[in-house]
């Protein structure tokens, strides 16, 4: 296996991470990335296929379990119930709770929401002047949708963008321990709300997903209570996180690509074709030999999913924006046993938000040259600056 070294926090890097990405995939199936000293997965198909191999999964095996250091324990506390970082059967058990709730009946019945809430916040432009359009337009739908989907008031939502970035920043290359720090302050106060508003919502059923939970919960052995918060507080964080980024990252390619047609197709393309989440990693669960490389248990692998979404050998011209090309399923959602539970969710916000963008700012244009946050694995810009006229 060819060995590659790029410092996941070199602004060039964090620009455009695709070159380097390229790099990799002639290399093979898989490369050796030095400064995470793991194996990428780095072709569509090795990303493709070791999503779905069951021998590799997210949760820790018990023997490599990590110590836990006394400032982190807030913030492994939420984590040590969540969906994502779980395999069968706590997996199967948590995940089938939230998707008994997220049907798509449910799912469908939000488009006049999210409809009115893309015009309330287009309503909201100046009009002649430049504005960030990611903290106008592109945050708050996605919070308020899930927010509303959970029942938790719309007054919440920048808290719970507060909350949800302190925690998710655990996650990328440039935490420091003032990361640390703020995303344990940030899960211990995101509990504590979420223990008391629950309390609340015992006695004032409503149709929503807390109600839901809570009733699971209620019926014992289901669902307990530190569960209940956790997954309370993954969905209000991964329910929007990934989205307002898949919007900013959207705009951004359509307006500089100059396209005047989106319907679902173009969405498709934004998803495959920048991502807002590049990186997740798997651990073997035992010796595993693929792609003519030896797995011991406990080892673990990088799956590069925007790398998996340029691979040629899957998409014609992979690196070229073509929103009129053939729809062949992308990895952004991931797939296999963690496939995102929001995708159809994701995809309709996508969907509504940005066709009625278009038609209802023909002129919009970038103001300022935008620039990604320094944040990887996650993809996302720190502002875009545009103005409707
Ligand atoms: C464009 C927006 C989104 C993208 C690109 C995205 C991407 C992903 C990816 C790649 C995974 C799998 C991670 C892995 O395999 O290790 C995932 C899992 C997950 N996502 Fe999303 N997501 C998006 C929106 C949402 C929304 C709107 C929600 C909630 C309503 C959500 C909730 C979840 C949950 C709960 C999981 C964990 C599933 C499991 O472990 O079984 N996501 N997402």
């Amino acid at each position: 296996m060819q060995r590659f070294s790029q410092s996941p926090t070199d602004p060039n890097f964090v620009q455009n991470p695709y070159p380097f990405y390229d790099r990799l995939r002639t290399s093979g199936d898989l490369a050796w990335w030095d400064e995470y000293a793991m194996p990428c997965a780095a072709s569509h198909h090795a990303v493709h296929t070791i999503l779905r191999d069951r021998r590799f999964g997210r949760e820790v095996p018990p023997e490599l379990a990590p110590t836990i250091p006394d400032h982190l324990a807030p913030f492994y506390a939420v984590e040590a119930h969540s969906m994502l970082e779980l395999e069968p059967p706590r997996h199967t058990r948590l995940r089938g709770l939230v998707l008994r709730a997220f049907t798509s009946r449910r799912i469908k019945a939000l488009e006049p929401e999210i409809t009115a809430l893309t015009h309330e916040k287009i309503d909201t432009f100046p009009s002649g002047a430049p504005f960030d359009i990611l903290t106008t337009f592109c945050q708050p739908i996605p919070v308020i949708v899930i927010a509303r989907l959970l029942g938790v008031p719309d007054d919440m939502a920048p808290q719970l963008l507060r909350w949800s970035n302190a925690m998710v920043a655990m996650y990328q290359a440039s935490r420091t321990r003032a990361t640390e720090d703020a995303a344990a302050q940030a899960a211990a106060e995101f509990s504590d709300f979420l223990r008391s508003y629950i309390d609340t919502r015992r006695h004032d059923p409503r149709d929503d997903l807390i109600t839901h939970l809570i009733a699971a919960e209620e019926a014992g052995e289901k669902l307990s209570t530190d569960e209940l918060i956790t997954t309370c507080i993954l969905l209000l964080n991964a329910g929007h996180e990934a989205t307002v980024h898949t919007l900013g990252n959207g705009i951004k390619t359509l307006l500089e690509a100059g396209t005047d047609r989106i319907d679902d197709k173009t969405v498709e393309e934004i998803l495959r074709y920048d991502p807002p989440l590049h990186m997740f990693t798997r651990y073997a669960y035992e010796g595993i030999t693929l792609y003519e490389h030896t797995f011991q248990r406990g080892d673990q692998v990088a799956l590069l999913l925007a790398s998996a979404n340029r691979d040629p050998v899957q998409w014609p011209d992979a690196q070229r924006f073509d929103p009129t090309r053939p729809v062949t399923q992308n990895t952004s959602f991931g797939g296999g046993l963690h496939f995102c539970v929001g995708a159809p969710l994701a995809r309709l916000e996508l969907q509504i938000a940005l066709p009625i963008l278009w038609d209802r700012c023909p002129n919009l244009r970038i103001a300022e040259p935008s620039i990604y946050a320094n944040t990887y694995h996650f993809h996302g810009l720190e502002r875009l600056m545009v103005q409707t006229s």
